[in-house]
């Protein structure tokens, strides 16, 4: 079997409930009905993406990232795919629970403390198309380790009210991180979600995203809409593809695989045209 080499994208915004967890499951699933071979890499301490994916209790689990991650640090071997798990919908899953914060705490003390998830992740890359990181809402160790260890950051932003602020925020943390650990970081993409495209106010906040933001990042063309089909997910313990297959969630999130998978082309492109 020919070797690959993942894009890892991490799914990140320091605030909470803006469909990280949503977008990162959705996504990825979109990327293996497209024929990727995908890992999805729970990092958040609150084990969501884990029980979204149908695993009731992560925190009972065992061996998870946090396990692999204090491996890492000990400098123990990890087994090829060891404890990565097999999900109905042809995503591979790395759960995470809540050993998650004991570990981020205890890196404080460890050495080259940034990368240990990106060390992790280096034993896997050759065997994924995509990596997703599933990230917590917080600008912690746990979060520097997802962008030390990431090729580009995807961002979800609630359209409900503007966010601006915890997205301006966060740029900042990844031009640090661009900066002082990961030269290679950049953003993937914004994506608005959860917008309720009956109300005015949701259109002029993308307008107003869109407009602030667009000539610096990209912001995507599909927009996840509001639905009481997309809350429902979680506790289905399956994707919004199967869940509601002819919905506009479904749509939407379809649509953004496309255009995620039209910039990884692109950027194929450019790196082989760069080798020339
Ligand atoms: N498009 C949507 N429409 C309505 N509710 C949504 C949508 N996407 C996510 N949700 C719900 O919003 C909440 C937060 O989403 P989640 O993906 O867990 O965000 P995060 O990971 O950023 O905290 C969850 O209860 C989820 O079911
Ligand atoms: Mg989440």
């Amino acid at each position: 079997m020919a070797k690959k080499k993942a894009t890892i994208i991490a799914i990140a915004n320091q605030k909470g409930g803006t469909a990280k967890t949503t977008t990162c499951e959705n996504l990825g699933i979109g990327l293996a009905d497209e024929g990727k071979d995908v890992l999805l890499v729970d990092v958040d301490p609150q084990g969501s993406l884990t029980i979204a994916l149908g695993n009731q209790m992560p925190d009972e689990m065992e061996p998870t990232l946090a396990d692999m991650m204090e491996r890492v640090i000990r400098d123990e071997p990890i087994l090829p795919c060891e404890g990565v798990l097999k999900h109905p919908e042809g995503v591979d899953l790395m759960p995470g629970n809540i050993a998650l914060s004991g570990l981020e705490a205890s890196l404080i003390n460890v050495m080259s403390r940034e990368t240990i998830l990106k060390q992790y992740l280096n034993t896997l890359k050759d065997r994924y198309d995509y990596i997703l990181l599933d990230g917590s809402p917080s600008l912690g160790m746990l979060t520097i380790n997802m962008l030390a260890a990431a090729d580009s950051v995807l961002v979800p932003v609630q359209a409900q009210y503007l966010s601006a602020k915890g997205l301006e925020q966060l740029l900042g943390t990844v031009s640090k991180v661009r900066r002082q650990i990961n030269p290679k970081l950049r953003i993937e993409g914004v994506l608005l979600t959860m917008v309720d495209q009956r109300t005015n106010y949701a259109k002029e906040i993308a307008e107003l995203i869109r407009e602030t933001y667009g000539k610096q990042i990209k912001i995507y063309k599909s927009e996840i809409p509001r639905s009481i089909r997309a809350a429902e997910i979680s506790a289905a313990g399956r994707s919004i593809f199967r869940h509601d297959p002819k919905g506009k969630v479904a749509e939407a999130y379809r649509n953004l695989t496309k255009e995620v998978l039209a910039d990884g082309n692109r950027s194929l492109k450019r790196s082989k045209e760069e080798c020339l």
